[in-house]
C-alpha cells in the first residue's frame, strides 16, 4: 500500500480522487484543499509555484510516498520545481487533454476551457507547440466557475450563464469536442452535456492521470484504503462536499481536518 497525497486549490482534485478511489481503492490518500486560496487561475505565476511547493512539502512530511498535483493551474507553474526539490517522489501532474481531444475531434476544432493561468503558462504553449496536429483549439479561461463549484453549485442560473458566455462562441466558431482544462470542471460534465447534448464531445484525463500514478506507485494494496481530508479553512465542510461529489464507497474509511499552512 501506498501513501498517495492528492492537492488542489480546493475540491477540484475530487475528480482526481474520485478516479484513484475506482481504480486503486487500496492505498491511504491524503487530500489537501488549499481552501483559503482558492482560486488559483488568477493568481500570480510566483504566488502559485511557492504555494505548490509548500503545500507538497507539508504532504511529504507527513509520509506521502507519491504526490498527484490534482491542479492543472499548480502544475503548469511548479511541477518542475517540485520535481527538482523531490527526487525521490513520484510526483504525477494533470495538463488539458489537448492530443486526445485533436484525435477525437473529426472537425479538427477543440475548444479548450481552463484557467487563465494555466492557458498563459509556457508548459500549456509547449504542449500546443509539441503538437503535430492540422487541429485548432479556441481557448477561454473559465474565470467564475471554481467559486461556484467550490460553494457546491454544479448548475443552475449562475452556472448556465457562464457555460453559455464561454462554450456558446466555441461550437459557433464550429468545436465538436471540448476539454475540460482545470480539475473543477468535471463536476460539471452532466450539465454541460445536457446543454449541449452530443454535438459535444467532452474530454476529461482523470482516467489517464490515475493510470499514470498506478504505474508509479505500489502494486500492493490493502482491503480496506482510507482517505483524510485536510483543509487549509475547514475540514468539515470539505468532507460534507466529498461526500457529495464521491457518492462514497462503503468500505472506506475517511477523516477530515482543518491545517493552518
Ligand atoms: N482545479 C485547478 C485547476 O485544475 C485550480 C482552479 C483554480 O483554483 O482556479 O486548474
Amino acid at each position: 500500500m501506498s501513501k498517495i497525497g492528492v492537492f488542489d486549490s480546493g475540491i477540484g482534485g475530487l475528480s482526481i480522487l474520485n478516479e484513484a478511489l475506482h481504480q486503486a481503492p487500496g492505498h491511504h490518500y491524503v487530500y489537501l484543499a488549499d481552501s483559503v486560496n482558492t482560486p488559483y487561475g488568477e493568481k500570480s505565476s510566483d504566488w502559485v509555484s511557492s504555494r505548490s511547493l509548500a503545500l507538497c512539502s507539508w504532504l511529504i512530511e507527513q509520509g506521502c510516498d507519491a504526490i498527484v498535483i490534482a491542479c492543472n493551474t499548480a502544475t503548469a507553474q511548479a511541477i518542475s520545481q517540485i520535481r527538482e526539490a523531490f527526487p525521490k517522489n513520484a510526483i504525477i501532474g494533470v495538463e488539458p487533454g489537448i492530443k486526445p481531444a485533436a484525435q477525437q475531434s473529426s472537425k479538427k476544432i477543440v475548444g479548450v476551457l481552463a484557467t487563465q493561468n494555466t492557458l498563459t503558462s509556457d508548459k500549456f504553449k509547449q504542449l500546443l507547440a509539441s503538437l503535430l496536429s492540422d487541429c485548432e483549439f479556441i481557448q477561454q479561461a473559465g474565470v467564475g466557475l471554481v467559486p461556484l463549484i467550490e460553494q457546491g453549485q454544479l448548475s443552475g442560473p449562475f452556472i448556465d450563464a457562464l457555460l453559455h458566455q464561454y462554450i456558446d462562441p466555441m461550437i459557433e466558431q464550429g468545436a465538436d469536442t471540448l476539454v475540460l482544462g482545470c480539475t473543477h470542471y468535471p463536476f460539471l460534465q452532466s450539465q454541460i452535456q445536457s446543454m449541449y447534448g452530443a454535438q459535444l464531445q467532452i474530454i476529461d484525463t482523470s482516467n489517464a492521470v490515475v493510470k499514470q500514478m498506478c504505474r508509479l506507485v505500489s502494486a500492493e494494496e490493502t482491503r480496506i484504503g482510507s482517505v483524510n481530508f485536510y483543509s487549509t479553512s475547514d475540514g468539515q465542510s470539505l468532507l460534507q462536499l466529498a461526500k457529495k461529489l464521491l457518492g462514497f464507497q462503503g468500505l472506506l474509511q475517511a477523516q477530515a481536518y482543518s491545517v493552518h499552512l
